[in-house]
């Protein structure tokens, strides 16, 4: 079984991330939010030299991505136990990491619940920041509100350039809530990005 690192054991201690993991890797991927981790999954399988994070809160969707991990024979995949504001504080490296996935994150639809939104600017903002020169950001969303908030939020970032190539490679694969929306016939919206600074 892979271990479950959990950052979150690094607050107050400002250690980064990369002093636990080895970030020497000709590439790196980071699913946040990445539930049960079929994604992350099978990003791990297609790139088998990077490096693949996938992130989340909930600990037993942590261990059910290192079961598919260890099934599909990645020895790429790390676990990370963690809360979004803080792995994108201090827990990561700036201009690290060459591509984030948010995928269907929580939206919290309701008004009054919007400053429980994982994507507000000052997120995504700092998503950004740890992203490297040229490489990019994939959100994705069902809810259509929570897409047009998307698209205000990104558009708020100079830096970062609308870019649906840079999901080419990943076009075919599907998250467990992608395919649990599908049965709905409830599409899932894909944005790419490329950072330009
Ligand atoms: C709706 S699920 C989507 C999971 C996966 N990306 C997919 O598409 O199948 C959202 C995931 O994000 C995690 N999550 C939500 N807010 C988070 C936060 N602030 N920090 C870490 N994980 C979070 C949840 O625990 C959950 O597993």
């Amino acid at each position: 079984m892979l271990e479950i690192k959990t950052p979150l054991e690094l607050i107050g201690e400002f250690k980064r991330l990369d002093s636990i993991i080895d970030f020497n890797r000709p590439r790196i991927e980071l699913d946040m939010g990445c539930g049960k981790g079929r994604f992350t999954t099978e990003l791990a399988k297609r790139y088998p030299e990077a490096l693949v994070m996938g992130a989340d809160i909930k600990l037993d969707r942590l261990r059910k991505l290192n079961g598919k991990a260890a099934r599909a024979d990645c020895s790429n995949v790390e676990a990370l136990h963690c809360l979004g504001w803080e792995l994108f504080g201090t827990q990561l490296p700036d201009h690290t990491i060459d591509r984030v996935h948010v995928i269907c994150p929580d939206p919290w639809p309701k008004e009054r619940h919007r400053r429980n939104r994982m994507l507000s600017s000052e997120f995504v903002y700092r998503v950004t920041r740890k992203i490297k020169k040229g490489g990019s950001l994939h959100l994705a969303t069902d809810d259509l509100p929570y897409l047009e908030w998307i698209k205000t939020v990104t558009s708020q970032l100079p830096f970062l350039e609308p870019d649906q190539s840079v999901l080419a490679d990943i076009a075919d694969v599907q998250t467990e809530f992608e395919m649990n929306f599908a049965t709905q016939d409830k599409p899932v919206i894909h944005l790419g990005f490329r950072v330009l600074a």
